[in-house]
């Protein structure tokens, strides 16, 4: 079984992902880790994230001991991902990694993949596909008290502004621009708490699954 879950930054995406494998016991990939570690490998080199071949260097350098490396969490980390994250050959690039996951679990009868473009290029067969939305206000709010609660001094507005740039680089460019699936259930967060998102895309996993099995004889 693949879930694909998709959707912007700070939408709750990763903790329904996260929510989701544990329940089923499915193997979770947080696919935005492969580029933010590619962005670190081409920041690391002393190149430019936005050169093509400094980026596409860097996106195939990653291994999976490289997701779990702390310094992916960080603020210029996540905005050179979303520049590494337009080119076309990085995203060329990194599409093995995520097909044999979510086709091969590392553990478990099935994966869970959180990303931008999950349910639309890396598994547009998946069995069930979420969008997860919110305000950006809602968001920025959010990654702004996620900040603070790790003891930074971090200022609203600017995460605001930096949400919004990136924001504009992931629905803007060319190449899996991020999108709903035609096929998506789609879940927007704005007003609603992480066990009630969870409780949603429990009941659209269990039409799912009554939907396809096969009928009872
Ligand atoms: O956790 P957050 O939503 O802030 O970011 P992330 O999921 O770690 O993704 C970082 C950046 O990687 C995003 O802004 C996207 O530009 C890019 N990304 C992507 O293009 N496609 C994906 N499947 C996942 C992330």
């Amino acid at each position: 079984m693949i879930v694909a879950i998709d959707g912007p930054a700070a939408s709750g995406k990763g903790t329904l992902a996260r929510r989701l494998a544990g329940h089923f016991g499915f193997a979770h990939l947080d696919t935005g880790k492969l580029y933010r570690a590619t962005a670190l490998h081409a920041l690391a080199s002393g190149g430019d994230p936005g050169n093509a071949a400094v980026a596409e260097a860097g996106a195939r350098k990653v291994r999976a001991a490289d997701l779990g490396d702390p310094r992916l969490l960080e603020e210029d980390v996540a905005q050179a991902a979303s520049v590494v994250a337009a080119i076309p050959a990085v995203r060329q690039a990194l599409i093995a990694f995520q097909r044999d996951f979510a086709h091969h679990p590392p553990a478990g009868a099935g994966a869970v993949l959180d990303g931008r473009d999950i349910g639309t290029v890396i598994c547009p067969d998946a069995d069930a596909k979420f969008f997860v939305t919110a305000s950006l206000d809602a968001r920025a709010r959010r990654r702004f008290k996620e900040l603070r609660g790790c003891g930074g001094n971090a200022i609203y507005e600017r995460v605001l502004q930096d949400m919004k740039n990136r924001d504009a680089r992931d629905s803007e460019r060319r190449t899996a621009p991020l999108v709903p699936a035609d096929d998506a259930f789609v879940i927007d967060t704005t007003a609603l708490d992480a066990d009630a998102v969870f409780a949603l895309a429990l009941d659209h996993l269990g039409r799912v699954r009554a939907a396809k099995a096969p009928p009872r004889r």
